[in-house]
């Protein structure tokens, strides 16, 4: 990102155009300041549910077919012609790069063509940014959970954070992921998990709570202990296995985050990405922010899984305080938020 070299209006009303192709998501949004005039998102999930998972080459392939479609109905939602557009953004990670490429060269030939700024955003940083859809950002612990990323971050204002904990295997999203496969259960695996938990209080199975004294998160021991649980059991065990995960993984997210806040002395928390839909997840980070005098501040549910709204929104706060990329910055699968 760098401060832009071309004129651009930070004064009065801008239009940014944005793409999100990072995984099996296809999705365009335009913003207009604050105001959202449109969101539109493609799920591929029919397409890679019978192979278990997102399988890179059809995600890309399919961002090619809906991203034209994708742009031409958030213009026509947006009731904006194309020329209006102020700048053009994307997702340049991090994300399938096979993915990226699509949403990051479509963004990057529109700015070319139309000779409007082009700005590289941060998938992680759009989910971070999220809770504060159209808002003033404030200073706040993040927990961002997502199917490809766990992690806390300080955030003191935009583009100012430092990561407190990350995983240092699955990523939460991933365990869900992976433990409904086990169980014989569809994708994504969190919605299927959170369905068959709804009514049981998740205290049938004792499942481990990893790195209970570290600021980082482990879920792939959870998997392991699912793994060697499950042949043991008989009879109908499905809704008190999945009531005990969630608890495991929804344990060590509250705690961690709870933990993290006191310890950078925030008043707020947020909480982004594809997890933070799951209820029990918002019921017990609500409780426990209360109990802790801690404001929480969660991203719309529509906001929580992937999407470009976000992007939109990052792309706007950026390029309000003057800064755009080069059209020569490249995709990067595995961009870092911060050190
Ligand atoms: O943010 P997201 O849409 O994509 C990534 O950036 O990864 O997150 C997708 C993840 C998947 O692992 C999915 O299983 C999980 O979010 N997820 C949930 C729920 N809804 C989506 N996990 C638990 N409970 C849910 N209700
Ligand atoms: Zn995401």
């Amino acid at each position: 990102m760098q401060r832009s070299s071309q004129r651009l209006n930070t004064s009065t009303s801008q239009l940014v155009l944005a793409l999100e192709t990072s995984c099996d998501e296809t999705a365009v949004a335009v913003l207009r300041d604050r105001k959202l005039l449109a969101s539109e998102v493609a799920s591929q999930i029919a397409e890679h549910e019978k192979f278990g998972g997102v399988v890179p080459e059809v995600a890309s392939r399919n961002h090619l077919v809906h991203a034209p479609r994708l742009l031409e109905r958030a213009l026509r939602d947006a009731e904006t012609d194309i020329k209006q557009i102020d700048a053009f953004a994307a997702t340049n990670g991090p994300g399938l790069a096979s993915s990226l490429m699509i949403g990051a060269s479509i963004a990057k030939g529109l700015a070319i063509g139309f000779g409007k700024p082009y700005l590289a955003i941060n998938h992680l940083e759009g989910h971070l940014l999220s809770p504060f859809f159209g808002e003033r950002i404030e200073p706040n612990v993040s927990l961002v959970v997502s199917g490809g990323h766990t992690m806390t971050v300080f955030v003191r204002g935009v583009a100012d954070y430092q990561i407190i904990g990350r995983t240092v295997d699955d990523a939460a999203g991933e365990a869900f992921d992976k433990i409904a496969k086990l169980l014989g259960l569809g994708y994504p695996g969190g919605p299927e998990i959170e369905k068959h938990a709804a009514n049981d209080d998740g205290s049938h199975f004792d499942l481990p709570r990893s790195m209970p004294d570290s600021e980082n998160f482990s879920f792939s021991g959870l998997k392991t202990a699912v793994r060697y649980l499950l042949p043991k059991l008989k009879g109908d065990y499905l809704a008190d296995v999945c009531a005990s995960v969630q608890a495991a993984i929804v344990d060590v997210l509250v705690s961690k985050t709870i933990a993290a806040a006191k310890k950078h002395d925030v008043d707020l928390v947020t909480m982004s990405g594809g997890v933070s839909c799951n209820r029990k997840l918002r019921k017990r980070m609500t409780e426990a922010c209360k109990q802790h005098g801690l404001e929480l501040k969660t991203a719309e549910p529509w906001l929580c899984t992937d999407n470009a709204a976000m992007i939109a929104f990052a792309a706007i706060l950026k390029l309000q305080t003057g800064l755009s990329s080069s059209v020569t910055e490249e995709i990067d699968p595995n961009l870092a938020l911060a050190i």
